[in-house]
């Protein structure tokens, strides 16, 4: 039996634990380094939780030995030593990532590619100047990446093609579900998305059109629940008869008109940031945050499994 893929972890903070998990779950052997001795150790106990609850939620059946696939690294080389893949995960800074891909250059073999978590930042601000450049991109997860399979997959101008396919590869055979773009772009697909929800959705409140809690719900009883199932393409092309074009008949100037009303830019001014946040804490009390996020994590690996059984249950009536 060959040995199992190498996977180099750096930076082992929130997302780069997630990551730890992704791949040992996927039989990948994971090696963790963080800049910060204490981290890595650190980690580690908070993914023994974690694989402990995606067990509870009947998302995983050996936990121990996801566990036993992954260690923790003595130095920066011996996590990249071998490495098939490295996950660059660490602060969301231009200059620590572009100091880290010199170093991470300088210990890599000529197959390892380079995917660097990155929420926003684009890989073509930060390798440059490295030799591997050809083999790196951004590889953005969303969190927790154990839960939400989706991986951005974003090339520099001068990322190879092999990289982008090796790459897409390995996040299938994980078991991850990546997107591409052709090319950079600030955000990427999904905070660029996202972005347009969310300053519409602070705008509704500034102008004292809608409160804060029935914008969340109008998400959260409304759009989100198709948008577990399907993106926005697919939401329209079934919402009229005779579908996508249908729908660009009927309701495209409606759309058109909102587009107008809103092209003004609107920072978030600090007044409005003072009352969506005392909205918010009426209802969820800062010291309630870290139970809520625990519940909506246990509530999406209920929604997970959900997907994961129907999808096979699907499949096999196909
Ligand atoms: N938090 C999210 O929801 C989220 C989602 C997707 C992507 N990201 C991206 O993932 C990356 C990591 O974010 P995070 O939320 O895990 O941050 P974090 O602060 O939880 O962890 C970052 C870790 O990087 C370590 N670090 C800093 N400099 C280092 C270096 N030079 N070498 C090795 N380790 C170093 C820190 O010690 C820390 O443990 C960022 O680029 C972020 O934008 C975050």
């Amino acid at each position: 039996m060959s040995a199992p893929d190498k996977i180099a972890i750096i930076g082992t903070g929130l997302v780069g634990g997630g990551w730890a998990i992704v791949f040992a779950r996927g039989g990948c052997s994971v090696s963790l380094w963080d800049a910060d001795p204490d981290a890595a150790p650190r980690a580690l106990a908070v993914i023994r939780d974690r694989v402990a609850d995606l067990r509870d939620a009947g998302l995983v059946d050996d936990p121990e030995a996801i566990l036993s696939r992954i260690g923790l690294a003595g130095s920066l080389a011996e996590a990249l030593d071998d490495a098939l893949y490295v996950q660059e995960s660490v602060l969301e800074r231009v200059d620590i990532k572009a100091a880290l891909m010199t170093r991470i250059d300088a210990a890599i073999g000529p197959g390892t590619w380079v995917g660097s978590s990155s929420s926003g930042l684009a890989a073509s601000l930060y390798t440059g100047h490295v030799g591997c450049r050809a083999r790196c991109l951004v590889a953005h997860p969303v969190n927790p990446p154990y839960l939400a399979p989706i991986v951005e997959l974003v090339p520099a101008p001068w990322t190879a093609p092999e990289t982008v396919e090796g790459v897409r590869a390995l996040m299938r055979r994980v078991g991850q579900s990546p997107v591409e773009m052709t090319r950079e772009a600030e955000g990427f697909i999904l905070n660029r998305l996202q972005g347009v929800l969310l300053m519409e959705a602070w705008r509704l409140v500034e102008d004292g059109l809608a409160s804060v809690a029935d914008i969340d719900l109008t998400v959260s009883q409304g759009l989100g629940l198709r948008w577990a199932f399907m993106g926005p393409f697919e939401t329209i092309d079934l919402n009229a008869p005779g579908g996508i074009a249908d729908y660009a008949a009927r309701l495209g100037e409606l759309y058109r008109r909102i587009a107008a009303s809103t092209t003004e830019q609107r920072p978030w001014s600090a007044a409005l940031i003072d009352r969506v946040e005392a909205e918010r804490r009426t209802v969820l009390p800062a010291d309630q945050l870290a139970d809520r996020s625990a519940w909506r994590d246990r509530r999406m690996m209920a929604l997970v499994r959900h997907k994961r059984d129907r999808d096979a249950a699907e499949r096999e009536t196909r």
